[in-house]
């Protein structure tokens, strides 16, 4: 069967699932992702089939998105199973898919697919996007934008960080403003270098006006 096809279905079997998500994991934070790993997986000659099925279905395991891991996963098994899909490239694929969130640390990984999916899924919490991605989850989780107040904002205790109860503000220093130096490709530092930047000059921003300076 043909590979366009085969993504087309899967597209459509991910969008049915994630068009009412509401954390920032959504459809358009998937095509978005599948868009930046197309171009990086280009210039970096990754394989582009087992790419881009893995930045579709990368978020379907998500404990953010479904409520048990394991049983999302279960589910990108089967469904990789009903598809013309080599054993071998439906294990390529559940491993990307395994390894390349955040909360898993920053062990190496194994592959160059691996690496092209987890720059493009990174740069889509940076820049102007990631910004309001970093918003839209902080109200969704009744979180504060930000507490000028609170000791602990930059120094958040570990249960505190699993919980997710820090300010949206918070967020950047815990996470995404360490995420250009930790892209895996050349393609994805680039652009991740000029997004970082965004975010500065609007932390910035945002700084001056809550200070009542700008
Ligand atoms: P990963 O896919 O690597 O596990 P996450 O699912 O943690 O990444 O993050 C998905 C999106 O939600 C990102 O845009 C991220 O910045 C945002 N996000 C995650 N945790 C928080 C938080 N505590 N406050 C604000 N935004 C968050
Ligand atoms: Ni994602």
């Amino acid at each position: 069967m043909d590979r366009d096809f085969i993504i087309n279905i899967t597209k459509q079997f991910v969008k049915e699932k994630l068009e009412r998500e509401g954390t920032g994991h959504d459809w358009w934070h998937i095509s978005r992702v599948v868009e930046m790993t197309r171009r990086i997986a280009r210039i970096e000659c990754a394989d582009l089939f087992v790419c881009t099925m893995a930045a579709l279905l990368h978020d379907l395991a998500d404990e953010k998105v479904v409520m048990d891991e394991a049983k999302g996963l279960s589910e990108i098994q089967d469904w990789l199973s009903e598809q013309p899909v080599t054993e071998h490239e439906q294990q390529q694929i559940l491993t990307i898919i395994q390894t390349i969130s955040y909360k898993h640390g920053q062990q190496s990984l194994a592959t160059k697919e691996a690496k092209v999916v987890q720059d493009a899924d990174r740069l889509d919490a940076i820049g102007a996007i990631g910004i309001a991605r970093c918003f839209a989850f902080a109200g969704s989780k009744g979180n504060l934008i930000h507490n000028p107040e609170e000791e602990a904002e930059l120094n958040m205790t570990q249960e505190r960080y699993r919980s997710k109860q820090g300010t949206a503000i918070n967020h950047f220093y815990e996470k995404l403003l360490n995420l250009k130096s930790l892209m895996n490709t050349s393609e994805g530092y680039r652009i991740a270098q000029q997004r970082h930047q965004f975010m500065n000059q609007f932390l910035e921003q945002f700084y001056g006006e809550w200070e009542g300076k700008n």
